[in-house]
């Protein structure tokens, strides 16, 4: 990959912080100055409304948001730009599907699938809205190892033709973990060709190069503060076919074909699910991120990620022993840098506590995965989560830091 010193010379916040060990990532990540540039041009040079402005600036801020929408069907490799519809976040999108569509095929007795490994976000939509709909929610295991408890060849027994919805995560935010999604998604189908399928992309997309037709899935839901972009930005791709079937989530301004006092009529996607004034800003910063990601090549970055996850579980296991528990996958297949842990005597907020005051961010609590801990007995851990600002030695100030943390806890 480009030089790390150089990469991070691109974030300025190192340079407000200096000594920052930033690895916290799955929450959210950090933001190069190309974007925060991109935000101040918008605000400085063109702040109309899009959409509707016929004079020049909000022409130009129209252009621009439409632009980045193009960079995210690229990115993704969607079939059309009105397959990608811009959100707040994973979490708002993937409720645009449970209430748009979700509500629209789910009734009694029908199933929704999803996995125990799954972000509140892609777990309480699916279990609230079968508990309307009086559908059985089916949620699938994982090993100890925290891969899924199913391959091809078992799907049979969890899909069946009265599953409407599969929804499961491409990387588990707690574990790591790299559904074979592709092969599930296949398999699923072939089981029930009519099953709609969700993806959970939010740590995915930002660390590998992510292709919805190569998934063969409906739907697909990120976020852009997870991937250098600015918060309040989130996509949902989806299948036209499918979108223009759906019925609005949200009703109001931007998303009318005709409005009388007797009926509305919606236009087609995307407008039809971007109701209000959008995030503008957010969605052009979003594509400056992209842009960045793309530069530096979305292959190194999953490479060079995945050196570092190698070098992190090696030195946590073996200058902690028994005393630490990681989660997840024990080799950098099949993962990314995602590394949840747990010492037997310390609590991950007294972990994260002594280690924010060496200026070193981590995360500690259940990062809304509530049914992956109690899958392992545990009701809170620790998590490291690396980008492609990282590096060794910011892994081994970590591995300093837990040291001093067990001297503190003693
Ligand atoms: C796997 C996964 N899904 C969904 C979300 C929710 O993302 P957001 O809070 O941006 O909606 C997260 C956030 O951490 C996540 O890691």
């Amino acid at each position: 990959m480009t030089d790390i010193r150089k990469i991070k010379r691109d974030f300025p916040v190192f340079i407000h912080n200096p000594g920052l060990v930033y690895l916290d990532s799955a929450a959210t990540s950090l933001k190069p100055q190309s974007v925060i540039d991109k935000l101040a041009e918008y605000y400085t040079k063109y702040p109309a409304n899009i959409h509707r402005g016929i004079y020049r600036i909000s022409e130009k801020a129209t252009e621009e948001y439409e632009k980045s929408r193009i960079a995210v069907m690229e990115f993704v490799n969607a079939r059309r730009f009105e397959e990608i519809i811009f959100t707040r976040n994973t979490t708002e999108s993937i409720n645009l599907i449970a209430y748009s569509l979700g509500r629209q095929i789910v009734g009694a007795d029908d199933e929704i699938v999803t996995t125990v490994m799954e972000h509140h976000s892609n777990f309480v939509p699916w279990q609230v809205l079968a508990d309307e709909a009086g559908a059985v929610f089916k949620v699938v295991d994982i090993n100890g190892d925290g891969c899924l408890d199913v391959n091809t060849s078992n799907l049979a027994g969890i899909i069946t033709k009265r599953t409407k919805i599969l929804a499961l995560a491409y990387v588990s935010n707690v574990l790591g973990t790299v559904n074979p999604v592709k092969k599930i998604i296949r398999a699923a189908k072939k089981i029930n060709p009519k099953i709609i399928t969700v993806v959970d992309a939010a740590q995915a997309v930002p660390h590998m190069p992510v292709d919805v037709r190569d998934l063969g899935c409906d739907f697909l839901a990120f976020s852009g503060h997870k991937m250098l972009g600015p918060t309040g930005i989130g996509v949902l791709y989806g299948r036209y076919d499918l979108l223009n079937s759906m019925f609005p989530f949200n009703f109001g301004g931007g998303m009318i074909k005709e409005v009388t006092i007797e009926k509305t009529e919606f236009p087609p996607p995307p407008a039809r699910f971007e109701a209000g004034t959008p995030a503008i800003a957010e969605a052009i910063g979003l594509g400056e991120a992209i842009k960045y990601l793309q530069t530096t090549g979305m292959d190194k970055i999953a490479a060079y990620e995945k050196k570092l996850t190698a070098y992190a579980i090696k030195h946590l296991i073996e200058s902690f022993g028994a005393d630490i528990r990681v989660l997840g996958p024990k080799t950098a297949d099949n993962r990314v840098g995602v590394l949840t842990f747990a010492f037997k005597n310390y609590h991950p907020h007294d972990i994260a506590h002594i280690l924010g005051e060496e200026n070193i961010c981590i995360r500690a609590g259940h990062h809304c995965a509530m049914p992956v801990h109690n899958r392992f007995g545990l009701a809170a851990s620790a998590r490291m989560s690396l980008y492609l600002y990282n590096d060794y030695y910011d892994i081994d100030k970590l591995i300093d830091g837990l040291k001093k943390v067990k001297k503190i806890l003693k």
